[in-house]
């Protein structure tokens, strides 16, 4: 399948790209690079032996997009491209709302224009809001999101499921991720945030490889085992495979899907610090802070729908996830800057 990636030189697209290669398809990617490098493309096309084409271009161009899909026979679209700081988002909500939800208003016209109908779209569990209940399945009520960034991605879910009812030529999936890290196991392609990391995990590797002095834990009072945050992280490669699956429901009359994609385990910030210590031999200090505004005490995922109807299942462990993240970070101690 010809396949366009948008964001694919970012970090979940990049190691997407790299999966779908693996598979035999045809991958263009567009990016505007505004939180990606373009080395990205060379690092891909070391994995894989294949060279994906590259756009660099933004979603906000129409004229763009329509070139793209002129000049490429595009059979389904991977849409990751959009701006996911969440703080940043309180801040500039506007940017937020025209960047992410604008743009995918861009691509999906763009698309319609061209009979293209098929999509698969980055959504988080970020829109259940304070969870209902855990484990979380797809049928927990969506809720009340606490930043500008959450309510992008539940309104993008929500312009998508009209579409499909407007047009039943449509078919999308929404994947809902829960906390992505870990790398690709060659240690070239990761995370690679603007500044100072707003995540956990690029935090801890940052920590270790010695360009921040000590993580800052946010609340040691919720109603968890030690009091610390409880999330489902989850392998980048594992996700990257969820999305190869879900291409298998981009058919006639599929229709919307909504799927979680986590490994239904969780752990707690302090439970990452020991295992990012074990996987690694590298300790990080720490010091309790207060709570950030915002978080919820525990958040893991039921992904037993896309185990029965993707047959995917998230294969990598704790360990693995922080060793590929240190490796990353090891070998590229600033990113994809020399
Ligand atoms: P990322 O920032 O590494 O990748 C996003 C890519 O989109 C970047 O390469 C950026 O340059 C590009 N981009 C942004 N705006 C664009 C525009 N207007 N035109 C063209 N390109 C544009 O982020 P990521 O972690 O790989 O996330 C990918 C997607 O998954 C995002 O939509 C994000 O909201 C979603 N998501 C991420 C997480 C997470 O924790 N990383 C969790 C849930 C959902
Ligand atoms: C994980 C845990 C923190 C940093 C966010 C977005 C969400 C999604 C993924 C896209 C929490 C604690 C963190 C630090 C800490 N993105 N923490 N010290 O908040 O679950 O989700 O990223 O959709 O929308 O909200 O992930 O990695 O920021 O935090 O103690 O320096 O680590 O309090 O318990 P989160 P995170």
């Amino acid at each position: 399948m010809k396949i366009l990636v948008t964001g694919g030189t970012g970090y979940i697209g990049s190691h997407t790209v790299v999966e779908l290669l693996n598979e035999g398809h045809d991958v263009v990617i567009i990016d505007n690079l505004s939180n990606s490098d373009r080395k990205v493309v060379d690092r891909i096309e070391n994995i894989t032996g294949l060279r994906p084409v590259f756009y660099e271009a933004d979603i906000l161009d129409k004229a763009a997009l329509d070139k793209i899909f002129d000049e490429e026979k595009i059979e389904a679209v991977i849409h990751f491209a959009g701006l996911k700081a969440v703080g940043e988002s309180v801040e500039k909500p506007l940017l937020y709302y025209e960047n992410n939800i604008s743009g995918t208003i861009n691509l999906l016209k763009s698309m319609n224009e061209h009979s293209c109908k098929n999509i698969i779209f980055s959504s988080s569990a970020t829109v259940y809001g304070t969870p209902a209940f855990v484990p979380i399945t797809e049928e927990c009520p969506k809720g009340t999101c606490t930043n500008p960034y959450g309510w992008t991605k539940s309104m993008i879910e929500q312009i998508m499921m009209d579409q499909c009812i407007a047009d039943k030529e449509w078919n999308a999936v929404l994947l809902r991720y829960f906390n992505p890290i870990g790398a690709h196991e060659s240690g070239t392609i990761g995370e690679n945030p603007n500044g100072i990391p707003n995540n956990l995990m690029p935090y801890v590797t940052q920590v270790a490889v010695g360009r921040l002095k000590e993580l800052g834990v946010f609340g040691n009072d919720y109603d968890t085992h030690d009091g610390t945050g409880v999330r489902d992280y989850i392998h980048v490669v594992d996700l990257a495979l969820g999305h190869v699956k879900a291409l298998k429901k981009l058919v006639k009359g599929s229709g919307l899907s909504i799927y979680n994609l986590g490994t239904g385990q969780g752990y707690s910030v302090l439970d990452i610090v020991k295992n990012f210590e074990e996987a690694t031999g590298v300790k990080i200090p720490y010091v309790i802070k207060p709570r950030r505004a915002g978080d919820i005490d525990t958040c893991y995922a039921d992904s037993s729908k896309a185990e029965k109807e993707l047959g995917w299942k998230a294969q990598r462990g704790i360990k693995e996830m922080c060793a590929d993240s240190w490796r990353w970070q090891k070998n590229n101690p600033n990113g994809y800057d020399e």
